[in-house]
C-alpha cells in the first residue's frame, strides 16, 4: 500500500505534504513536525484537542464505543481476573506476569514500602490541617532527597529502583498523609498483607487495635486501583511527561503529576462530586439543582458528570457502578442517603435534553467517592487513592518516554497576541 499522505494548501498558495502515521488501531495522525521548518507556520491547538504529543503502547481509548484497553486488555476483563499488582506489572512490562514473575514482583514492591525513617519528621514540618494532597506534593517530591542513590535517569537500573520505590511507597505516603491530618500515629506497613488491605490497615488500624481488613472491602479498593492506573495521555500523564522531558528525576516528576491530578476537573472530581451530594443534601432538591447546571449559574457543574474523551459512556463507571453496589450491600447501606440521591441525580441527567445533546455521561468520580466514603476514607483523601492507583501509570508513561528514542525536550509554541515591540519610558514619562 503507498504510504499515506495529508496536503496542507498555504495561504501564499503552496501546498506541502506530510506523512500520515497509523497506529495499531485509532485514529490515523498527521505528522507535522517539518511544518515549521517547511513553512514558518505553527498549528494552533488548545487543550490538545487534535493533537498527539508522543506515540505510545500502554493505554488505548475508543471514547465514541466506551473502550479502554491496558495493553490491549479491556478494563472489564483486568477488573474480574486481576490484581491491582498484576496490573501495575503489566503496565509496567507490557504483558500480564507468570505466577512466578508475579510471585517476584509482589516480593519487590512488598520489600520497599516502609519509607526512610526520617521522612517521619519531614511530614512534621506541615501544617496538620493541610490539604493530604498538598503533603503528598511535597512529600513525594521530597523523596528525591532520601533516595538519591539512584537518579541517573539514563540508567535503567535506577529507572527501575525508583519505579519500585514509588509504588511501595505511595500507600505508605498516602496513609501517612490521612494520619498526620487526624493526629494519629503513623502505621508501618505489614508484609503478610495484600497491597491494598496493607494500605487500608496503615490507614485505619491505631497502636489500641489493630484492623482487620474485610475481603469485600480489600476486592472494592484493589478495583478503584485498576480502574484508575492509566488513562493515557490526560493532564497529569502530560504533566509527567513533560517534567521528565527536561531529564527532571522520577519523584519530582510525579509530584508534579500528583499537583496537575489535584484539580477539580481532574483527579478533584470525585471529592468535588461528594461534596456536590452533600450540598444537594435530599433527592427532593435534585431538580432545583439541576436547573442550576443547566443555568450555568456562576458556573455550577454537575461533578462527575462529562470526559474529555469519553462521549458515549465510561467503561470505568459502569464497573464502578457494580462496585459500589457491592460495597454497600455489604456494609448494609442500600438505603445510603448519598447513593440514593446519586441514582435520582444520574437518572434525571441520562434523560435530560442538556445532557444528553453535549453527550455528558457519568464518569468514574460519580461513583468512586461514594464507594470510598462507604470504605471509610474522607472525602479530602479521595484524590490522594486516586494519586496512589495513577502513580504507576505515570511511571509507565516516564519510562516509556525516556526509552523513546524520538525523546525530546517538550516545548509547545504560542501565537503571541500581546504588545508588538515598543519602547521603554522613563518612569517619570509614563
Ligand atoms: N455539567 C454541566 N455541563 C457540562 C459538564 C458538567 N459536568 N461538563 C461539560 N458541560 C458542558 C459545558 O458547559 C459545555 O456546554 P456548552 O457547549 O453549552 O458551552 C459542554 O458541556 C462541553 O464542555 P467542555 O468543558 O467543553 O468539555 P471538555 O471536554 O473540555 O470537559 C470535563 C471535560 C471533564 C472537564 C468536563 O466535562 C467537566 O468539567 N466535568 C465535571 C468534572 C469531572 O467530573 N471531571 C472528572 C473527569 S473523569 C476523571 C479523570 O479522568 O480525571
Amino acid at each position: 500500500m503507498a504510504d499515506k499522505k495529508a496536503t496542507l494548501s498555504l495561504p501564499d498558495g503552496k501546498t506541502l505534504d506530510f506523512p500520515v502515521m497509523s497506529g495499531t488501531i485509532g485514529p490515523d495522525v498527521v505528522d507535522i513536525r517539518t511544518l515549521y521548518g517547511k513553512s514558518g507556520m505553527f498549528t494552533y491547538d488548545p487543550g490538545f484537542l487534535s493533537t498527539a504529543s508522543c506515540n505510545s503502547t500502554i493505554t488505548y481509548i475508543d471514547g465514541d464505543a466506551g473502550v479502554l484497553l491496558y495493553r490491549g486488555y479491556p478494563i472489564e476483563q483486568l477488573a474480574q481476573h486481576c490484581d491491582f499488582l498484576e496490573v501495575c506489572y503489566l503496565l509496567l512490562n507490557g504483558e500480564l506476569p507468570t505466577q512466578k514473575q508475579k510471585d517476584d514482583f509482589v516480593h519487590i514492591v512488598i520489600h520497599h514500602s516502609m519509607v526512610h525513617e526520617q521522612i517521619n519528621r519531614f511530614f512534621t514540618g506541615f501544617r496538620r490541617d493541610a490539604h493530604p494532597m498538598a503533603t503528598m506534593v511535597g512529600v513525594v517530591g521530597a523523596l528525591s532527597a532520601f533516595y538519591h542513590d539512584a537518579l541517573d535517569i539514563n540508567n535503567p537500573e535506577h529507572r527501575s529502583i525508583s519505579a519500585f520505590r514509588l509504588i511501595a511507597k505511595l500507600p505508605t505516603i498516602t496513609a501517612m498523609a490521612y494520619k498526620y491530618n487526624v493526629g494519629q500515629p503513623f502505621i508501618y506497613p505489614r508484609n503478610d498483607l495484600s497491597y491494598s488491605a496493607n494500605f487500608m490497615r496503615m490507614m485505619f488500624a491505631v497502636p489500641a487495635e489493630d484492623y482487620k481488613p474485610n475481603e469485600v472491602l480489600v476486592r472494592a479498593l484493589d478495583r478503584i486501583f485498576i480502574l484508575h492506573a492509566d488513562h493515557e495521555q490526560n493532564a497529569s500523564t502530560s504533566t509527567v511527561r513533560l517534567a521528565g522531558s527536561s531529564g527532571a528525576n522520577p519523584f519530582a516528576c510525579i509530584s508534579a503529576g500528583i499537583a496537575c491530578l489535584w484539580g477539580p476537573a481532574h483527579g478533584g472530581a470525585n471529592e468535588a462530586c461528594l461534596e456536590m451530594l452533600e450540598e444537594i443534601g435530599d433527592v427532593s432538591k435534585v431538580g432545583e439543582f439541576i436547573k442550576k447546571v443547566k443555568n450555568k449559574d456562576k458556573g455550577v457543574r454537575l461533578m462527575g458528570f462529562g470526559h474529555r474523551v469519553y462521549k458515549n459512556h465510561d467503561p470505568r463507571a459502569k464497573l464502578m457502578r457494580e462496585t459500589c453496589h457491592e460495597v454497600l450491600n455489604e456494609l448494609g447501606l442500600h438505603d445510603d442517603r448519598l447513593f440514593k440521591l446519586a441514582i435520582a441525580l444520574e437518572k434525571i441527567a441520562l434523560e435530560d435534553e442538556y445532557f444528553v445533546s453535549r453527550k455528558l455521561y457519568p464518569n468514574v468520580d460519580f461513583y468512586s467517592g461514594i464507594v470510598q466514603r462507604a470504605l471509610g476514607i474522607p472525602v479530602s483523601m479521595f484524590t490522594c487513592v486516586f494519586a496512589l492507583a495513577r502513580t504507576v501509570g505515570w511511571i509507565a508513561q516516564w519510562q516509556e518516554m525516556i526509552s523513546d528514542p524520538e525523546y525530546k525536550i517538550g516545548r509547545p509554541r504560542q501565537l503571541y497576541k500581546g504588545a508588538a515591540r515598543r519602547e521603554v519610558k522613563p518612569i517619570r514619562e509614563r
